[in-house]
């Protein structure tokens, strides 16, 4: 049967969280079976360009090279668990100094889906593009079509729809159609 790409509204039936326990920080290797847990979720991959981890060395890399892949990566922790990632990475890493673009991208594990967790981490991460990494002046984010949690994400953190890219990426085999979202430093109040 071919796979659908139906994103269904979490049912929000479990318990709320206070988002002040929500941080964000540098990830470790300590951080690794918490973030096989949602790397290893097809459920989370689902419309990211990533299949998931198959072993635990995958996670190991994943966390070892942070510093070549990203301008900006964080595990989004509960508690101190790391429980997602969200990251900025540079169109062109090699010259950050020239580089006023950056590509916002977050995941979180499903269990915490539907709790106001990524719009409450990536309404932080905006307020620290523009304040910690001031040479950016636009983030940009690359959305499926079909995401529509995610949309509703960027919607509510401030992101503008810019429009849809027809077939912009093949992502788990199938050309794409992405929506581009994106927040200038001008947009916000700091
Ligand atoms: C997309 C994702 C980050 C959303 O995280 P989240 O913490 O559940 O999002 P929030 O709780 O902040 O929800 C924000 C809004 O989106 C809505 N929403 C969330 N998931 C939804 C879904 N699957 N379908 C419809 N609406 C959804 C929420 O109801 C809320 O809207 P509301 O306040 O008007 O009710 C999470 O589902 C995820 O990690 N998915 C897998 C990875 C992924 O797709 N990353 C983004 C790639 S671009």
């Amino acid at each position: 049967m071919e796979e659908t790409f139906i994103s269904s509204k979490p049912s929000g039936n479990e318990q709320s969280i206070d988002l002040n326990q929500i941080t964000l920080r540098p990830f470790h290797l300590s951080d690794l079976d918490d973030l096989m847990v949602w790397r290893t979720d097809e459920k989370v991959a689902k419309f990211c360009s990533w299949e998931p981890y198959t072993s635990k060395e995958q996670g190991i890399s994943f966390i070892e090279n942070i510093p070549n892949k990203f301008l900006w990566c964080k595990a989004i922790c509960l508690n101190n668990r790391a429980i997602g990632r969200v990251s900025l990475k540079s169109r062109s890493p090699h010259d950050k100094s020239r580089n006023k673009t950056a590509e916002l991208a977050y995941v979180l594990a499903s269990k915490y889906w539907g709790k106001g967790i990524a719009t409450y981490v990536v309404k932080q991460v905006v307020k620290v593009a523009f304040s910690e990494l001031s040479h950016l002046e636009r983030v940009e984010a690359f959305v499926d079509v079909e995401n529509v949690g995610s949309q509703r994400v960027l919607e509510k953190a401030g992101f503008q729809k810019e429009g849809t890219l027809g077939k912009y990426l093949v992502m788990k085999g199938k050309s794409r159609d992405m929506i581009i979202f994106s927040v200038l430093s001008t947009d916000l109040q700091l």
